[in-house]
């Protein structure tokens, strides 16, 4: 028999859980959302009132597409609020998902867990029922243990609050898909009852897509969120590693990497040469990883991510040595056009972008440079307000003597080289992320370089 969209709805309210939702950036919005698409009752918390209130009235305050039309679904169906009130939050929501950041500690490479603590305490304080607490937040390993015991001397519920990790992989600009259909879920639990409410948080997502359910214990499910972006991050510096290889032997590392990944046991994903890898979550997770190592006493097992640092950041130099030596030495009073802003494409983050890096590198040694990016530009003004900013990516090359091609989004891959003819004043490209055709920019009379290309 088939059911109605109303009886659908009714059957799958009743398995609706009051779910909370602390901190609402990219992932606690995103979860918030996701939470209340799968048809749980669902009240997300912050404290910047500012950003509740946009929330509120179905406004994302960052890009990412998808998300505002899944926010203001649930807003809509009544199953999505906002507050700043813990108080609310604990008489709202008996499962409660804790997102709020863990960005590097300044001057230092360890994790600031200033945010988990914070938010932690304030919710323990208001826990007077028995309920469960889900850490989310990438966290050095140990911190779990530590919260569990402090949850539960600190909550008036006392031994009633269990504590569960449940790490996210999400990726910006996929964030709405990787929640909805991750490619697995980690369930970092103590005790069988926190398993099966996590199962039935997530049931929907189980049974729509098969998606694997890697049941474990705290200790491992917070590592595993460290050792994913390690290990994407190491597959990103190896290629790039071979791209240095690469300019000096000649070779091609766009097809060394086509040849590598048709290996099943190799992949080809995340193997694109180029600037880098940046954003909030790759390069201050490697490096939290290792500041954790040493305290433990472990450095040497994680050694080798302070070369997979390196090798990233040594990218960022190059293009800005090959940038001068197109400009044939002399960057002063030179003028170039960038092409992105954002750390990649899809998403309006900044936060440690090798393009803006390598655009304020050049600005410093006395070019005049003009940046583009689709959707990054209010980002980048307010972080990089020296910089030269411009309306398209054809005004950005209006009189350049250089474009440099930094974040690989769509428009630049589908621009013309022609369009640029009479705009320019020299046909002189270096593409940083290998995602632009050659042949089509030096048959137009371009001087094309890539790194870790002939
Ligand atoms: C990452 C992880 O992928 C995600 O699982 C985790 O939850 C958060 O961190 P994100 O930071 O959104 O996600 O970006 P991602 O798509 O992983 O890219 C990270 C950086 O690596 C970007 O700067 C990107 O340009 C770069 N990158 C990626 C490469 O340089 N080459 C590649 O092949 C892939």
């Amino acid at each position: 028999m088939q059911t109605s969209d109303t009886e659908w709805m009714d059957k799958d309210l009743t398995k609706s859980l009051r779910v909370s939702v602390i901190g609402t950036g990219y992932l606690g919005t995103t979860h918030a959302a996701g939470m209340a698409e799968l048809g749980h009752q669902v009240i997300g918390m912050d404290t910047d009132e500012d950003k509740v209130a946009r929330l509120s009235a179905g406004q994302v305050p960052f890009y990412e597409p998808g998300l505002p039309e899944l926010l203001q679904r649930g807003l809509a169906s009544g199953r999505l609020s906002f507050t700043t009130d813990y108080a609310e939050v604990a008489a709202k929501a008996d499962i409660h998902f804790v997102c709020v950041g863990t960005p590097q500690q300044f001057g230092n490479d360890a994790a600031d867990l200033r945010y988990v603590d914070a938010s932690m305490r304030s919710l323990a304080a208001e826990l007077t029922t028995p309920c469960l607490v889900v850490g989310k937040s990438t966290v050095p390993a140990g911190t779990a243990r530590r919260l569990a015991s402090r949850l539960r001397q600190e909550a008036p519920a006392g031994d009633d609050v269990e504590l569960a990790w449940n790490p996210e992989f999400l990726r910006e600009g996929y964030a709405v898909q990787d929640t909805l259909q991750p490619d697995r879920l980690v369930f970092g639990v103590s005790t069988a009852s926190s398993e099966q409410r996590l199962r039935d948080v997530y049931a929907k997502v189980i049974s729509d897509n098969d998606c694997p359910v890697v049941v474990t214990d705290l200790a491992t499910a917070e590592l595993v969120k460290v050792a994913a972006n390690s290990f994407l991050a190491t597959k990103i510096s190896f290629i790039n590693a071979m791209a240095e290889i690469c300019e000096i032997t000649g070779a091609d590392v766009t097809t060394l990497a086509e040849a590598l990944g048709h290996d099943s046991r190799i992949g080809p994903r995340f193997l694109k040469a180029g600037l880098g890898f940046g954003g909030g979550c790759l390069p201050k997770d490697i490096r939290a990883f290792m500041a954790r190592a040493e305290e433990l006493g472990v450095v040497q097992a994680v050694a080798f991510l302070r070369e997979v640092d390196a090798i990233n950041l040594r990218r960022r130099a190059r293009m800005i040595d090959l940038a001068v030596e197109e400009l044939g030495g002399q960057v002063d009073g030179k003028r170039i056009g960038v092409w992105g802003a954002s750390f990649k494409p899809d998403s309006d983050d900044i936060r440690d972008s090798p393009a803006l890096d390598v655009a304020s590198a050049l600005q410093s040694r006395g070019a005049d440079v003009g940046v583009y990016d689709p959707q990054a530009m209010d980002n980048a003004r307010k972080k990089y307000p020296e910089l030269g900013y411009c309306r398209s990516a054809v005004d950005a090359a209006e009189g350049a003597d250089l474009i440099l091609h930094l974040t690989e989004w769509e428009e630049f891959r589908m621009l013309e080289p022609q369009r640029l003819d009479g705009i320019i004043r020299s046909k002189h490209i270096l593409d940083g992320r290998s995602a632009l055709d050659p042949e089509s920019w030096r048959a137009a009379g371009w001087t094309f370089r890539a790194l870790g290309r002939p």
